[in-house]
This record gives C-alpha cells, structure tokens and sequence, in this order.
C-alpha cells in the first residue's frame, strides 16, 4: 500500500526537506581536496542535531548488510556508487566525485537526498556523467504528477541514461517515503515488468534517486557488506529528491 500524505503532513516532510537541502548545500561548499569523509560527517551531524532532527541513517537497519548503519552520511567516491562509510582516512583529491547521501528525521517525517559532486578538476566524460545522472532526475520529477504511473518515472530514467551511453544499477531503488524512510513503492530506475505499475496520486511521497555506471550496470559489495561499487570500476553518480505529487504538479520537498 503506498501511504498518501495530507497537506498538513506534506508541510513537515518539507521542512525535513529543508533541512536535508541545507546540510548538502553546506556539504557540497566543503567537499575539496584535502578534506576527509569523516570531516562532511560530523559537519553533517552537527547541523541535523542542531535543527532539532535526527539523523536517519544511523542506526537504521539494513536487510542486506544483516547490520545497522553506523553514520549519518553515505559517502560514495568514484566507482563507489552507494553507501561508502565515512572515514578519517579516506581524503578527496582532485579528479574525484563523491555522492553525499543523508536523510533526517524531523517531527516525525523522513527526508532523504543525495547529490554528486566532483572535487577539483574532473574529465569531460566525468562530468557528462553527472550531468546525464542529474538530468535523468530532473526528467523523472517532471513525471511525478497525478494521473501518470510508476513506470513513467522509472522508463524515464532509464531511456535518457542508456540514450547517453551509460547503465542504470538495479540492485538498489529509490522508495516511497513519510513516517519510515521506506515505504511502498520501490523505485527502480528502470521498467521492471515483474513490479506493479501504480497509478501516482496525490499525496504520494516518492524518493527518487538514479544510480548511474559509465561502464556497465554490475555492481558487487564489498567485504565491508556495506560499500556497493561497480563491477568494472567504472566512475558512479547518484543524485536523490524527494518529491509530492500535487494537483499543482512535482514539489520537490528537497530542494530550496
Ligand atoms: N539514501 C539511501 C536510501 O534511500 C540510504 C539509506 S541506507 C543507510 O536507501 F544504510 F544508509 F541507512
Ligand atoms: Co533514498
């Protein structure tokens, strides 16, 4: 069952929303050469507690992993495509990218968000990947409106990265989101026939969020059970909104 939000409920998950958008504003400035993945945490940590929220990964169980996350942000360098643990050792250098990923918990409704950005100098090929990754985003929200179907967000993903060359992961989906971080339904960022193909409501609160290989789609975990990467070692983008399906069309609860 995908859970409908009232108005009064949209307006606490937007100010989730707000505040997730701040932090990886400020993340975003913060992420250059010589700076740790540990230092974007607790920076992170800091500004959620401060806002009164709670951070949603920490802590939250994970089927896969068999475990519970232990920090506030993913950050995902390079071929790392999600959930990279922040670390005091892991230092970005010019020519990365990095997804920040975070999700809070505010008055009891979730926001989650994600953005890549590159550090320093990147190739050309790299940032036509952040870009066609960024775009793939901005065209499924467009898709996110009444009367329109799961499969409408989820083709549109797909046919603009595969039209660009690149491969969409499907081993990790964006999700519904509210009162839980995940709710129904699972988001692929491709048509999967096997799914049902809900029509989109109003109300619905959809986490929408391409995973992207400039080489091919495999991915595999690491030992650590957490860090997913590509197969072939390819670079990865991954950018996440959270977005309400409104009579007045896509509102982004994750962007100011
Ligand atoms: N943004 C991710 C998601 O939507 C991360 C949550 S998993 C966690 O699923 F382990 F980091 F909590
Ligand atoms: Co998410």
């Amino acid at each position: 069952m995908i859970i409908r939000k009232s108005q009064s409920e949209l307006d606490k998950m937007r100010a989730s929303g707000v505040l997730v958008a701040s932090v990886l504003s400020k993340l975003a400035e913060m992420a250059t050469e010589g700076v740790t993945t540990l230092d974007l945490e607790v920076a992170a940590e800091k500004m959620i507690r401060d806002a009164g929220a709670k951070p949603a990964f920490k802590g939250y169980f994970v089927q896969a992993a068999g475990a519970k996350y232990q920090f506030v942000l993913c950050t995902s360098i390079n071929e790392e495509i999600v959930h990279g643990m922040p670390s005091a050792r892991r230092k970005l250098k010019s020519g990365d990218i990095i997804s920040i990923d975070t999700g809070v918990q505010l008055n009891g409704y979730y926001g989650d968000s994600a953005v890549t950005v590159p550090v320093g100098k990147v190739s050309s090929d790299v940032e036509k990947l952040l870009r066609v990754t960024q775009e793939s985003l901005e065209l499924a929200i467009e898709k996110a409106r009444p009367g329109n179907r799961l499969f409408d967000i989820c083709g549109t993903v797909e046919d603009h990265v595969t039209g660009n060359g690149f491969s969409v992961v499907r081993e990790f989906v964006g999700h519904g989101i509210g009162t839980q971080l995940h709710e129904e339904p699972q988001i692929p960022n491709y048509v999967d026939r096997k799914n049902e193909n809900p029509r989109l409501k109003e109300g619905m609160v959809l986490a929408i969020e391409p995973m992207v290989n400039a080489g091919g789609p495999e991915s595999r975990v690491l030992p650590d059970r957490w860090t997913a990467v590509s197969r072939d070692g390819s670079f990865s983008a991954h950018f996440e909104h959270c977005v309400a399906i409104t009579q007045d069309g896509p509102w982004v609860l994750t962007r100011v």
